[in-house]
């Protein structure tokens, strides 16, 4: 029995898997005992590692939690964020969050206060998330005495200058990063968004904008973003463009979706917008996302020059991987049976430690320099309701009971 007991803990400790515990914690992984929170993954990796703080809203997850849910001391959550420099609101910043619900009222700004006190009480950076989307940005930012009841460029573009300075104000030079535009680009037809979600799009065509004029919002937004940035003590922060599906080429309409990004930053520097760097969602599903093809898109971006000769820097600001593969036919599956887990969550494991070693060879060349996961826990994720609402998925390092997974292990080994 000794003997047996001794054999255990040379695996544990030489591997960090811990094979002498009994029984794995509801939906997979390893438990991780108590110790092991003093294995903190940001210090293993010499670029910043953040999370985002799961949110009060959090698209209909079945999360019980809430920013300050997440900040208490006493909370699972806080614990977990110990092992993360950098942090990001999920919600708490975004326009419909900390804006008035009707014109002209007040910002709330409880819980992203809550957040910034927080991260600068001990010591983390923040990623600013976001000052201009289409998409959770109230109704009446977009309507006006425009066409159809849309708001005209005039009222559009005063109420953007209106937000950015707004919270410029409010956080000068405290948020380190913000995403000052995010998913301009049409996921199913080539350019700006046309979607149902393209209202910044159908306002800059109802002013008569046509090919790459249709982006002179983008542009206001990010000179207004400098210009109160700097105005406010922030000379510093760093302003970013942000979106998903242009990681790696895939054709829609007559282009790829990251071609059609990259002209976009292309353009903007060629206008000389004060762009520091690309903001790579990283939605990613295990085995359909190679890892080659990421690092493509990282030296592709990052190629990009300023007029000031600086490039582009390149962040990774909402890591997941689906354990659901579009590749193996689970497009549709709401679980994973039971005798596939284990493997995905290997599987997982083994991708999450390829990603990150690849992000460090970027880090040396000095193309990245955070990394951000978009959730705590399994249970928070977003995933659980994306693209099927009821779905359960595994996507992130720790455990639905705050455990570390297999992959948090391979990337403190
Ligand atoms: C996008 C947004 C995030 C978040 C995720 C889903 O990636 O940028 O703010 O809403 O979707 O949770």
């Amino acid at each position: 029995m000794k003997y047996i007991t001794g054999i255990c803990l040379i695996i544990f400790l030489i591997f960090g898997i811990f094979s002498c515990t009994s029984e794995p914690p509801p939906g997979g992984g390893v438990e991780i005992p108590e110790f092991d929170d003093d294995i903190i993954l940001h210090e293993k990796w010499p670029f910043l590692v953040g999370a985002a703080v799961p949110g009060a809203r959090t698209n209909n997850s079945n999360a019980a939690s809430d920013v300050a849910n997440a900040l208490n001391p006493g909370s699972p959550q806080h614990r977990l964020l110990n092992h993360f420099n950098v942090v990001v609101a999920e919600n708490e910043m975004k326009p419909d969050y900390i804006m008035p619900s009707a014109q002209g009222g007040a910002y709330n700004w409880t819980d992203s206060d809550a957040l910034v006190n927080y991260a600068e009480a001990n010591n983390k950076k923040i990623r600013g998330h976001v000052l201009i989307w289409h998409d959770q940005t109230p109704d009446w930012f977009f309507r006006g005495n425009g066409t159809s009841g849309r708001a005209t460029i005039d009222e559009l573009y005063e109420r953007m200058e209106a937000h950015i300075k707004t919270v410029f104000e409010k956080y000068g030079g405290r948020i380190e990063w913000w995403d000052v535009v995010n998913e301009v680009i049409d996921h199913d037809q080539s350019g700006p968004r046309r979607d149902s979600r393209g209202r910044y799009t159908e306002i800059m065509i109802d002013a008569g904008k046509s090919g790459m004029d249709r982006y002179e919002y983008v542009l206001k937004a990010f000179e207004w973003a400098r210009q109160y940035a700097d105005a406010n003590g922030g000379t510093d922060v760093k302003l970013y463009l942000t979106d998903f599906g242009v990681e790696r080429p895939f054709t829609r309409g007559t282009s790829t979706k990251q071609d059609d990004f990259y002209d976009l930053a292309a353009w903007l520097i060629e206008k000389d917008a004060p762009i520091d760097g690309i903001g790579f969602q990283g939605h990613f599903r295990l085995y359909d996302h190679p890892v080659e093809q990421i690092s493509a898109g990282i030296d592709m971006f990052s190629a990009l020059e300023r007029k000031d000769g600086r490039n582009l820097m390149i962040q990774i600001c909402e890591l997941d991987f689906s354990i659901f593969s579009n590749a193996k036919g689970e497009g549709q599956a709401l679980t994973i049976s039971n005798n596939l887990l284990n493997e995905r969550l290997t599987d997982l494991a083994a991708t999450y430690r390829d990603f990150f070693d690849m992000f460090k060879e970027k880090y040396d060349e000095g193309k990245l320099d955070a990394v951000l996961l978009w959730g705590l826990t399994d249970g928070h994720s977003w995933l659980n309701n994306h693209p099927l609402t009821g779905r359960t998925d595994y996507p992130l390092l720790f455990n639905r009971n705050y455990t570390a997974k297999e992959a948090y292990i391979r990337l403190v080994d």
